[in-house]
């Protein structure tokens, strides 16, 4: 009986099992007719471009009427797309409480879209910048919202400029306490966020002390020559979601398909990216592929 018994539940799955490949069969080409091809290409084409990044922009552009045009369009036609921007009214905030008129009038426009997070410039001078007129700075952002009596005249967290590549024990202190700083600072809220820029692969222990560091900040051909996308892969403990890169000077030539390469293979490794073919002042204006690398960033 017991044999009889074994038989029988053997007999039973394996018709269960045949039921179950048949049925799998059946579904499989169900989907095949039923999912149009389109839905599969669009699919392999989103992929095919790796995970999204933001779009970093220096954003160091007077704002005379107009100006900001190219940013603002690009933030409205692409809200899929998040863009990091730094304000930097005059080398910081500037000497007095507000920016003047043209700051006030366009941060606000910025700041009211979802997918923007302005930060604030902040000059550190490799940490030998006197830390009290830092925190200043930091401050004087903080107070921006209050003291113009406009919520939207803000930035959500502080960009560290000149930050140091070299391991100093000091300098750490002096970076990890104006983290503090800002992430207690209700100013500059709700993100809080801290970004550094050593323009260079800093000492590793720096890394955990800002949001975001912009691990490379130099021409294409600096990057072709640094083997590109394997500079950020050694990078000890970190991963792309900290990751900053900022790639300037690209020829006019790298356009289209080649831009195209050159995009994926900054977001494959970096969450934030600026890529310019401006060879001078590259951050004073938008360069004339300025709304294909936005594009790209979009794919
Ligand atoms: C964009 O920002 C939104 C809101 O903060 C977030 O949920 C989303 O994951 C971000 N996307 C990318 C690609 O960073
Ligand atoms: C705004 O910019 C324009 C053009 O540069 C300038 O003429 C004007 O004086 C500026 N306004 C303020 C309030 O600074
Ligand atoms: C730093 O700045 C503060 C405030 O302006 C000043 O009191 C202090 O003496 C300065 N420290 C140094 C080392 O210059
Ligand atoms: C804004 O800052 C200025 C200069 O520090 C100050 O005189 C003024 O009272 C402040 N206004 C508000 C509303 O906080
Ligand atoms: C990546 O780094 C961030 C920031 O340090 C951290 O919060 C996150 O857990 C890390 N993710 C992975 C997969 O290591």
């Amino acid at each position: 009986m017991g044999l009889e018994q074994h038989v029988r539940r053997k007999g039973f799955l394996k018709s269960k099992r045949s039921r179950i490949i048949l049925a799998t069969f059946v579904f499989i080409a169900i989907l095949a007719v039923v999912i149009p091809p389109a839905v599969v290409v669009t699919l392999r084409k989103k992929n095919s471009m790796g995970p999204k990044s933001k779009v970093f922009v220096p954003l160091y552009v007077y704002p005379a009427p107009g100006t900001w045009d190219p940013l603002e369009n690009a933030i409205s036609t692409h809200p899929d797309v998040n863009f990091t921007v730094i304000i930097n009214p005059g080398s910081g905030p500037g000497p007095n409480a507000l920016p003047d008129g043209n700051y006030t009038r366009e941060i606000p426009k910025l700041a009211r879209y979802e997918n923007v997070r302005l930060l604030g410039y902040v000059p550190t001078t490799y940490t030998k910048r006197n830390i009290s007129l830092v925190r200043k700075d930091i401050e004087t952002y903080a107070a921006w919202p209050t003291n113009s009596s406009n919520p939207d005249l803000a930035v959500r967290g502080i960009f560290f400029d000149e930050t140091p590549q070299q391991y100093d024990a000091k300098a750490l202190a002096y970076l990890q306490s104006l983290t503090s700083f800002v992430k207690k600072m209700p100013g500059l809220g709700p993100d809080n966020f801290v970004v550094h820029n050593p323009g260079v692969v800093p000492d590793s222990r720096y890394l955990a002390s800002a949001d975001s560091t912009v691990v490379f900040e130099a021409t294409y051909d600096t990057f072709l020559e640094r083997q590109g996308a394997d500079l950020f892969r050694n990078i000890p403990d970190s991963n792309r979601s900290q990751l900053c890169a900022v790639i300037h000077s690209v020829p006019d030539n790298i356009e289209g398909p080649e831009l195209r390469g050159l995009v994926k293979r900054v977001r494959r490794v970096a969450d934030e990216i600026f890529i310019t073919h401006l060879s001078t002042d590259y951050y004073s204006s938008f360069g004339n592929k300025w709304d294909q690398f936005v594009d790209l960033m979009a794919a």
